[in-house]
């Protein structure tokens, strides 16, 4: 008998439905055809012992398998469970005129229980798309799939679960989930929140101009200067995530199979990858393709902790999608795109001794490590962070302080006010929408300043011996200070502040 099942292969972040064919005849053998990789052709033996296992069994004769459509590769093992349902319902051991109306995925254990599989959320919207009546999923996939609404969940823990189903018996029910709901209840309540840090009162400022015009920034200081516990505070002042955002943002993760518990992200992600990371782990790609760290952090924050640590050419591959916003990996026969929209955060020791210019530091570097240290950093993918500070320890007695400081949600309202002044000012552009996203003729433009700004800044440059590529986010930094207080002009004060915010162009460090 020939009988037709579905599942679903993922690209990118979009899923393709897989039509599966599956026919039944006199003879013996299992023959896979439609491009299908050779954990999929292995599939005979997991599915073998998987039913005999359960009281089914793989009939003794001969077996043809069509995946379709044929040009597309299928790649893994989530395919078993379809496989399974298509060759017990083509060998009369599943009777139900409905094996069709669903999309079934899973990998299946030798007991005939099911491991998780990755896309689960991608896969669901396609199911929903194409009209199919529900989705058969390993239970540990099902939050993500849930949040999918008009389409039955269904997620399982055995195979038997899907054929008593099929058959009409048990009582297995869709997983019902409100994404609203869920996704409003806890947009308030950060992980990490500044409130945490004592003091830092200019550095907690400088992270806010930094969320408020989406710029990157690195903050320079010596071990245990509060570092990475200021930068993973960072997603907890950026704007809350939107829906729209906050379902991209799932989606890669689980394409990548690793959606928390939750389901739906509504926080925005923080990714921290160790400066070994390899290329393809921070980008993306491999020869299955998989998404990277850079579109793992999509709508959120990107921490390269210690900045001159990473091999330069790790930093070198990350320069055109933190440009582009985006990666595209391509492939002989296909390619495929990720979105990677984030916010880079670095942080770096003044020194690879941790220390500079400190007469009491423990350790001390010559000059010519330091400056291959900083070398290391310079070019290219410093001339995309537009803020630059120092962060010095605070003393103890500001540690030991009683005193709250002031909540992320607090300065996150001020930052969504001047982010909703740039969506205003940048509503007609496609690409930009705010502030740091600015080109050269862009800021000629919208960062006009008046003869006294001009000078003060021409001053400045020249006192400080700032490089000419300070100019540019200078003015970049300043507009965003100005939307901070809601000011049409860029003036004095803004160009002032935001010209501290420069530390490494200045003499002795970077030159
Ligand atoms: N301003 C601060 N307020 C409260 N705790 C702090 C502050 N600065 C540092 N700490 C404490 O010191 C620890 C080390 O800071 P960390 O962020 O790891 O420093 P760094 O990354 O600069 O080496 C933090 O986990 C935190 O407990
Ligand atoms: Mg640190």
């Amino acid at each position: 008998m020939l009988i037709k099942v579905f599942g679903s292969a993922v690209f990118g972040v979009e899923a393709t439905t897989i039509t599966i064919e599956v026919n039944i005849d006199k003879g013996v053998g299992y023959h896979l055809v439609g491009l299908p990789d050779s954990a999929i052709k292995e599939s005979s033996y997991r599915i073998a012992a998987a039913l005999k296992n359960n009281g089914y069994q793989l009939p003794g004769k001969k077996i043809t398998i069509n995946m379709a459509p044929a040009d597309l590769r299928k790649e893994g093992s989530a395919y078993d469970l379809t496989l399974a349902v298509g060759i017990l319902a083509a060998s009369g051991q599943i009777v139900s005129d409905e094996v069709d109306k669903y999309v079934i995925m899973g990998e299946l254990s030798l007991d005939g229980s099911l491991q998780p599989i990755k896309g689960a959320l991608p896969i669901a919207i396609k199911a929903r798309e194409e009209g199919f009546k529900g989705f058969f999923l390993p239970k540990q996939n099902v939050k993500e799939a849930a949040i999918v609404d008009g389409l039955d969940v269904y997620g399982i823990e055995n195979v038997l679960e899907v054929i008593d189903f099929l058959e009409g018996r048990g009582d297995l029910k869709p997983t019902v989930f409100d994404t609203r709901e869920e996704f409003y209840k806890t947009l308030d309540f950060p992980e990490f929140d500044f409130s945490d840090v004592k003091g830092q009162e200019s550095i907690k400022r400088c992270m806010e101009i930094a969320a408020a015009g989406g710029h990157n920034i690195i903050l320079i200081g010596p071990p245990g200067a509060g570092k990475t516990m200021l930068a993973k505070r960072l997603p907890s002042i950026l704007p809350p995530m939107t829906l729209k955002e906050a379902l991209e943002t799932t989606k890669i993760h689980s394409v990548a199979g690793k959606v928390k518990e939750g389901g739906l992200m509504n926080q925005r992600p923080f990714r921290s990858p160790h400066h070994t990371i390899s290329n393809v782990a921070l980008v993306g790609g491999g020869s299955y393709p998989q998404p990277g760290e850079i579109s793992m952090a999509h709508n959120g924050v990107l921490f390269l902790d210690e900045l001159p640590e990473f091999k330069r050419e790790v930093l070198e591959v990350m320069r055109q999608p933190l440009e582009d916003r985006e990666v595209t990996i391509s492939r002989a026969k296909f390619t495929i795109t990720y979105p990677s929209s984030f916010m880079l955060v670095a942080s770096m020791n003044p020194s690879p001794g941790g220390y500079f210019n400190d007469p009491d530091a423990p350790v001390s570097s010559s000059p010519h490590e330091m400056q291959r240290y900083l070398s290391k950093i310079s070019g290219p993918l410093l001339d995309r962070i537009d803020i630059h500070i120092e962060v010095t320890p605070v003393p103890f007695e500001k540690l030991s302080d009683k005193q709250k400081a002031e909540s992320s949600i607090e300065i996150r309202q001020r930052v969504t006010k001047a982010r909703e002044l740039q969506t205003m000012r940048f509503a007609h552009l496609e690409n930009v929408h705010y502030n740091a996203q600015m080109n050269t003729k862009q800021i000629r433009e919208y960062c006009e300043l008046d003869e006294t700004s001009l000078q003060l800044l021409k001053t400045a440059m020249e006192r400080l011996n700032l490089s000419a590529r300070a100019y540019d986010r200078i003015l970049k930094v300043s507009r965003t200070i100005a939307d901070l207080e809601a000011s049409e002009n860029v003036q004095q004060h803004h160009i002032a502040e935001a010209i501290q915010y420069r530390s490494l162009d200045r003499d002795g460090w970077l030159g």
